[in-house]
């Protein structure tokens, strides 16, 4: 049966092109038949966003002329607690993107068990063309725009894909001269000197790498010695490679959106940041020779690292990866045809939802220090992200093992169960 006979789908989304959204409906239904009876009747609540926000984002460009840009702001579900989720800047964001988004972060909020709802926003542009004061207005124009739903007991946005810290101050500002005073808790992932916390720009990052750890001794792998390929070199990307190098493993190949470098004797992490910053990407970095994009998924390794966009692992692709453990850095890189070809060859997928939890993992100690107003040191920090992570890890692997899923599915399992657990015990409004 097809997906469009088996949900009622919403009629802003064309069934026939669902995007992301399809993909996330993919995975509710593998977990459905696992879920408890009594909460069976709420497994509807996870198939639609509580609430989608759709805004016009007009600027003011340089050149003088007034350009607009599409902006999203989606609330996939609250029951545990305020909306969380990035804020994404990119050319081809969709609707069905971010309800998707939304949804994994709900998921993925309730895998570790930080107290949160899921929440995603997106504005459709290329931040690349705009200047930096241009990319400043479209910012506060688009927080202004979704004023009405963000706030800190409400929906708390953070970076994600092409937004950073200088975005989150803009928003924070934004958000407080409208409100009458400073709110540091409507955002997190802010630069620390703005009620920022330690760690935080590292932290997704490094819960991929505390996780990969995890998942390589549960399966007999080294670490050390390890070859990784990395797609992706952002800011989850290059932190994660960096910790895998610092752990004595080599970063044979990494892929990002100029292109493919490969160095099977392992490239220099610190040297290749540089050159990504001061060009802009991977491409033309001398440590390394360039290679066709395809090929970066058949070179042969211990860990591959996805952690650039979704959609990224296809049935085309899948068959060809020679790794033994995909740690998913980026949000839904895996379609689920995907997902079968690599169970069947036998390489283990730890998925977004738990691998690359440790972003929201520290934005909540970040949410938590800001009402407190009393700020922890980094090693506090870390420390209490590796408890999380493992933690969340080992309860996923647990399921996994015991129901003979695979880990993606014990962490939905797990998730669904707390997710509509809240709901269960709230019931309904009115
Ligand atoms: N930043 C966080 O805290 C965080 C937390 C959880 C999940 N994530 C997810 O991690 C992923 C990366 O986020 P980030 O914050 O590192 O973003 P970023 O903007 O810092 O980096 C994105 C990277 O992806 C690369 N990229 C873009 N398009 C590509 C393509 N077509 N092929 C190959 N590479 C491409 C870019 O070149 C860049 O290196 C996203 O899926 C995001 O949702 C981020």
């Amino acid at each position: 049966m097809s997906i469009e006979q088996q949900h009622a789908l919403p009629s802003y989304l064309r069934p026939d092109h669902l995007g992301p959204w399809g993909i996330y409906l993919q995975q509710v239904d593998r977990v459905a038949p696992y879920l408890a009876p009594r909460l069976q009747r709420w497994i509807e609540t996870l198939k639609r966003p509580k609430r989608a926000l759709i805004v016009d984002v007009p600027i003011h460009l340089d050149n003088g002329t007034v350009k607009h840009f599409e902006g999203y702001r989606v609330q996939h579900n609250t029951s545990r607690g305020p909306g969380k989720g990035g804020l994404r800047f990119h050319q081809d964001v969709t609707l069905s993107e971010v309800m998707a988004l939304a949804a994994w972060m709900s998921i993925k909020n309730a895998a570790v068990n930080v107290p949160y709802g899921g929440a995603k926003g997106g504005v459709r542009v290329d931040p690349r063309q705009l200047s930096l004061s241009e990319l400043e207005r479209m910012t506060r124009r688009y927080t202004s725009e979704i004023n009405v739903i963000i706030g800190p007991n409400s929906d708390i946005p953070a970076p994600d894909v092409n937004t950073n810290e200088q975005v989150m101050a803009w928003m924070m500002d934004t958000y407080s001269m409208n409100l009458g005073h400073s709110s540091t808790g409507v955002v997190t992932g802010k630069p620390v000197s703005l009620g920022g916390s330690l760690g935080r720009r590292e932290a997704t990052g490094r819960g991929v790498y505390v996780i990969a750890c995890e998942a390589a001794r549960q399966i007999n792998v080294e670490v050390e010695g390890a070859r990784i390929a990395v797609q992706g070199f952002g800011n989850v990307g290059s932190t994660a490679a960096r910790l895998f190098v610092e752990g004595g493993a080599k970063l044979v190949t990494v892929q990002d959106h100029t292109g493919t470098v490969m160095n099977l004797g392992g490239l220099d992490v610190t040297a290749l940041s540089k050159h990504v910053l001061d060009t802009g990407g991977v491409s033309g970095f001398a440590g390394g020779e360039k290679i066709p994009d395809a090929d970066f998924w058949s070179i042969e390794t211990e860990f591959l690292i996805p952690a650039a966009l979704e959609g990224q692992l296809t049935e085309l692709n899948a068959p060809k990866i020679r790794t033994q453990i995909v740690v998913e850095g980026a949000n839904g890189p895996t379609t689920p045809e995907a997902d079968d070809i690599l169970r069947e060859n036998g390489i283990l997928v730890i998925p977004d939802v738990v691998a690359n939890a440790g972003g929201v993992t520290v934005s909540y100690f970040e949410w938590v220090q800001d009402f407190s107003s009393f700020f922890w040191s980094e090693d506090e920090i870390n420390l209490r992200l590796d408890r999380v992570m493992r933690e969340a890890f080992a309860g996923v692997w647990q399921v996994s093992q015991e129901k003979r899923v695979s880990v993606r599915t014990a962490a939905f399992i797990v998730a669904c169960t707390r997710i509509l657990t809240a709901r269960d015990m709230r019931g309904l409004y009115p």
